[in-house]
Order: C-alpha cells, then sequence, then structure tokens
C-alpha cells in the first residue's frame, strides 16, 4: 500500500499541522511504503520571496524529521526534485473540467483573502492530482479542508482512465475525524495564514503568550458550561495531555469556577511537554544539516523512480510515447 502526502513550505508548522496530517502520516509509515514531500511547487502560488520559500523549506523538513517522520521508514522529499510531476499535471489538465476547479473552496477562500487570481492558483488542485497519482497512491493522510482536493484527485483520475484505460490508481483520503478541524486560538480552523496559530516550534516567551492568547467567551469564569467541550482552549488541551487530565478540566470547565488563566496555564505545560524531545531532535537536525539534505536527495532518487515508471505509462496511454 503506497500512503502519501505533502505540506507547503509556506510558514512555521502549527499544531493543526500535525494533529491533522503529520502525526497520522508518521503513525502510517510503519504500515505501508510512505512518500512524504515538501510542497514546494505549490507554495509557489501564495509566496513569493525565494529566500523565505528556502528557508520554510528547510524548516519544514528540520520539524517533520524532529516530530519522527522516519527516512528510514518513509520516502521524504522536495516536491521540486521530481519535475516529472509538472508534465503530468499538463496531461491532467486536458481531461479535467473547468467546472471542477471552478468549485473549489480553497481557490474560492484565496480570492476571497484578497490573493491575485493567477493560473496557478486555479490550476493548483491539478497539480495536487499529479502529486498522488504519480505515485500509485492508495491513501492520502490530510485534515478535512484538503478532502475536496483528494475528490477531485479522483475525479480527473477517473476521467482519465474512461478517456486513454486503466492507467491511475484511485486513492482514498484517509482524515481522522477527531482531529480533521484543529482549533485556533479564535477558535476558527488553526491556520498558518489566519494569524491564530499556535507553532509546534519556536520561542518558549512567544508560544506561552499566544497560549495566554486563547480567546474565551464572554461568560464568567464562575458560570457553568454546559457545552465546555466546545471551548478551545480544552480541545487543544486533549490533543497534547493525558485524557484524565483533560477530561477533568473540562468537568471542572462545566461545572464552573475553574479560572480561564488556569486552564491556560495547564494548556501551555502539557503542550510544551508534548514536544519536549521533539525540540531536543530539532536541535540536533539543526546542527546537523549536510544530513537533512542528504535525506531529501535520497528521498527523491527514490521518489523520481517511481514518478518515471508511472508517467510512462500515462504517456503511452494516451499516444505520447
Ligand atoms: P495552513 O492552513 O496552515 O496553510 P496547510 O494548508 O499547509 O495549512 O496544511 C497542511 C496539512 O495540514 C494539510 O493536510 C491540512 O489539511 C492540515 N491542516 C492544516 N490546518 C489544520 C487544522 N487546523 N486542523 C487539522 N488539519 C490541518
Ligand atoms: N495542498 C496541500 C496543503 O495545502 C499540500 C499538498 C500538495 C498535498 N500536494 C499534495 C497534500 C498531495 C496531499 C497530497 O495542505
Amino acid at each position: 500500500m503506497r500512503i502519501l502526502s505533502g505540506i507547503q513550505p509556506s510558514g512555521a508548522l502549527h499544531l493543526g499541522n500535525y494533529f491533522g496530517m503529520m502525526k497520522p502520516a508518521i503513525e502510517l509509515q510503519d504500515r505501508g511504503e510512505a512518500f512524504y514531500f515538501i510542497a514546494d511547487y505549490h507554495s509557489m502560488t501564495s509566496l513569493f520571496d525565494p529566500a523565505e520559500r528556502r528557508q520554510n523549506t528547510l524548516d519544514v523538513a528540520l520539524d517533520f524529521l524532529a516530530c519522527g517522520l522516519d527516512p528510514q521508514k518513509a520516502v521524504f522529499f522536495k516536491q521540486s526534485d521530481v519535475p516529472e510531476v509538472t508534465e503530468l499535471t499538463w496531461l491532467l489538465s486536458t481531461v479535467t473540467p473547468m467546472g471542477l476547479l471552478e468549485r473549489c473552496h480553497s481557490y474560492k477562500d484565496k480570492l476571497a483573502k484578497g490573493f491575485a487570481p493567477s493560473h496557478g492558483l486555479f490550476a493548483y488542485p491539478v497539480l495536487m492530482a499529479a502529486d498522488i497519482l504519480i505515485y500509485d497512491s492508495n491513501l492520502v493522510p490530510v485534515g478535512q479542508d484538503q478532502k475536496q482536493h483528494v475528490e477531485v484527485t479522483r475525479d480527473i483520475a477517473i476521467k482519465f482512465n474512461e478517456q486513454y484505460g486503466q492507467t491511475f490508481v484511485i486513492p482514498e483520503p484517509e482524515i481522522r475525524e477527531s482531529v480533521a478541524k484543529v482549533p485556533g486560538t479564535d477558535g476558527e480552523k488553526m491556520s498558518k495564514s489566519y494569524g491564530n496559530a499556535i507553532e509546534i516550534f519556536g520561542e518558549e516567551k512567544v508560544l506561552r503568550k499566544k497560549v495566554m492568547s486563547i480567546v474565551m467567551d464572554s461568560r464568567s469564569p464562575a458560570e457553568a458550561k454546559p457545552d465546555a467541550d466546545k471551548n478551545n482552549a480544552i480541545q487543544l488541551l486533549k490533543l497534547v495531555a493525558p485524557t484524565a487530565v483533560a477530561q477533568d478540566f473540562e468537568d471542572r470547565l462545566r461545572a464552573g469556577g475553574l479560572g480561564y488563566g488556569d486552564l491556560k496555564k495547564a494548556l501551555f505545560e502539557h503542550y510544551w511537554n508534548c514536544f519536549a524531545d521533539a525540540r531536543k531532535q530539532r536541535a540536533e537536525l539543526a546542527a546537523n544539516r549536510d544530513f537533512v539534505h542528504q535525506v531529501l536527495r535520497d528521498g527523491a532518487t527514490k521518489a523520481r523512480a517511481k514518478a518515471q515508471e508511472v508517467l510512462k505509462r500515462a504517456r503511452r496511454a494516451s499516444g505520447l510515447d
């Protein structure tokens, strides 16, 4: 079974990325042949500074390896080291209905956020389909916001197979309900671009401040809160603390009388502990960049061999051989 996922080097990785995608992906590396990559081509649709892209790419590599991606088990590489994926994007785009892309939420969201409507932004899901199909992927671990893109990928693969004969494996998304949409400090989906993210790594003081800035509702601490399970801080605590500890805080919030500051302080401590080993690991990796670059180069060699095989199949099927 091939497992595949990607993450853009568009900013520091946060708890939404970790629990929604990285942790499931890391757990899946024992269950099949995992391919994970840094989607630097995709980042070109929203990030235009080359130095920043280079730095973010290295940071994503460090973050993912520090969090437990094991290069002995998973193939880890940079998307642009496999340029075959751009050729497959063209082949796929010729069978992709405009309407399919026009319906994509992520495109509409980006426009609403003020991004200029470039062709790259519009065609983003076709490149993503190529990423997935070029490795014969079966399973794609992602957060809820990427579900539609995997569905688009399936539609494109089915279209191509209908047009040119059986060529591509039809992939399935793997979305964990409990972490499909990790909330940010404002209660909305945590995202690099919403200013509501709590990063996995960073300076203790800065991160403590972010945790303490989590928005609570306007009810007084003394009031009983029957909907305590919906509270942001409780939802985050459930991810980073032992179940019994999180349950105890939830019960106290529900009953009334729990100080919001106390809840947030506990959340910070558990969050900080949760990543203590990863922080150590990250510092070691950061001091050994040659190793990180070598991992990505080795990963690219393996990924490229598979990509060339599938691209050849698609070229043959469509009469380009
Ligand atoms: P962002 O929205 O911060 O830019 P990305 O689009 O780079 O994040 O997402 C990378 C991966 O992390 C995707 O699989 C995405 O679904 C997942 N992800 C991002 N934010 C969250 C979140 N708040 N909850 C769950 N998963 C998330
Ligand atoms: N679009 C994904 C995101 O923003 C990143 C991505 C690119 C991806 N190609 C992929 C994820 C292929 C899974 C499979 O999160």
